[in-house]
């Protein structure tokens, strides 16, 4: 191979131009190949919109949260939104992405991107494209590899506001609530709780109940600790099956927020512990910033590796984190399974051992 394409698709993590930076260098370094970097993800090959990457591009960029490449949920090749007569359609555009790619004369793709993303690639290498897969989101959701770039700084950042919400909580004698990101799996949560030293970590992966959750906080007030920090992961679910928060995603992967679980069980919570209450919701400041020394050392062994395996023809594979080193796994096998706390876990246990309550 002689010119290869690299894109970065879905939500931003940080890390991701750790990732660029090190595909582009050891590509040219190391074998002496020349570098394409698609504009916005996906969409960057449908419309041709890409530009050369050289080191000079690249220098710099270590530190740098986002993506220098720009990313989006939309523009998925296989299903392409279109209007036609005003009325929403989808349209398959991969022969023509394909044909792009021939016209440029890229010989093959890294795709840095999350289940979505690395869905899109295992379809193109369907199609004959070779291409190998980077895992990157910040839930650290993907069961093929132990950790995804990323994780660390959101991790690092909720840690942190754990810290900050404990010394204006305990002044105030207050319930502070943090919801943080995971959808379907409380890495961040769990991680940052224990971290941070929270009271109450609610999970997806576990459900709970309001009454546990004051009981717990009526308990340390009775041993005199006027304040509780509780972290609600964005997902978390109540016993009941009750749907506390809903959240749709667009076939477009558009998703959209109607509410949020950290204010409405903080209203519940204030009603039975009669304690106030305050809610933070965290957001994408866990997405923003710059990556953790882990995350730019994570982002840069997957970029070096997914280069190696484009160049020995290992196609259709991904880049995954395996104890202490990084492997590849087959494309296939990575986007199949999501990858979850386990409620019995050691690590679930281990907070247990240490006073947290999982509501
Ligand atoms: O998957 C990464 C993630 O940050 C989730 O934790 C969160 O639910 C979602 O993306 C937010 O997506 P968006 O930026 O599109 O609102």
């Amino acid at each position: 191979i002689k010119k290869i394409g690299v894109l970065t698709g879905g939500g931003d993590a940080p890390g991701l131009n750790a990732v660029i930076r090190a595909v582009v260098k050891s590509a040219i370094r190391q074998y002496g190949l020349e570098v394409v970097g698609f504009i916005n993800g996906f969409s960057g090959i449908i419309h041709k919109d890409y530009r050369e990457l050289t080191e000079a591009n690249v220098s710099g960029i270590l530190p740098r949260g986002g993506t220098i490449l720009g990313t989006t949920n939309r523009d998925n090749p296989f299903r392409y939104a279109v209007e036609i007569n005003g009325e929403k359609t989808f349209q398959d555009v991969s022969d023509q992405a394909i044909e792009n790619l021939k016209d440029l004369g890229i010989d093959a793709l890294a795709i840095i991107g999350g289940d979505g993303s690395l869905a899109i690639a295992y379809e193109f290498y369907k199609k004959g494209i070779p291409v190998v897969g980077i895992p990157k989101t910040i839930d650290n959701d993907l069961s093929a590899t132990d950790v995804t770039f990323g994780f660390d700084t959101a991790l690092t950042t909720a840690s942190e506001a754990i810290d900050k919400l404990h010394t204006t909580a305990e002044s105030h004698h207050r319930v502070m609530i943090l919801e943080v990101m995971g959808r379907y799996a409380g890495w961040i949560a769990l991680h940052a709780g224990i971290a941070g030293g929270a009271d109450v970590i609610l999970l997806p992966e576990k459900p709970f109940t309001i009454e546990r959750i004051c009981a717990k906080i009526q308990e340390r007030s009775n041993m005199g600790k006027k304040f509780s920090i509780v972290v609600v992961a964005e997902g978390a679910k109540l016993e009941s099956g009750e749907m506390v928060v809903q959240r749709m995603v667009h076939e477009s992967h558009d998703p959209v927020r109607l509410g949020g679980i950290g204010n409405r069980i903080g209203e519940d919570i204030e009603r039975c512990t009669g304690m106030e209450t305050r809610v933070t919701v965290l957001g994408h400041l866990q997405r923003g910033g710059s990556p953790t020394a882990y995350d730019r050392i994570l982002g840069t062994r997957f970029g070096v590796k997914a280069v190696e395996l484009l160049v020995d023809g290992k196609y259709g594979h991904m880049v995954a984190l395996k104890g202490a080193e990084v492997q590849e796994v087959t494309l296939d096998s990575a986007i199949s399974q999501l990858k979850q706390v386990d409620p019995h876990g050691e690590l679930v246990r281990a907070a247990e051992a240490v006073g947290v309550s999982f509501g």
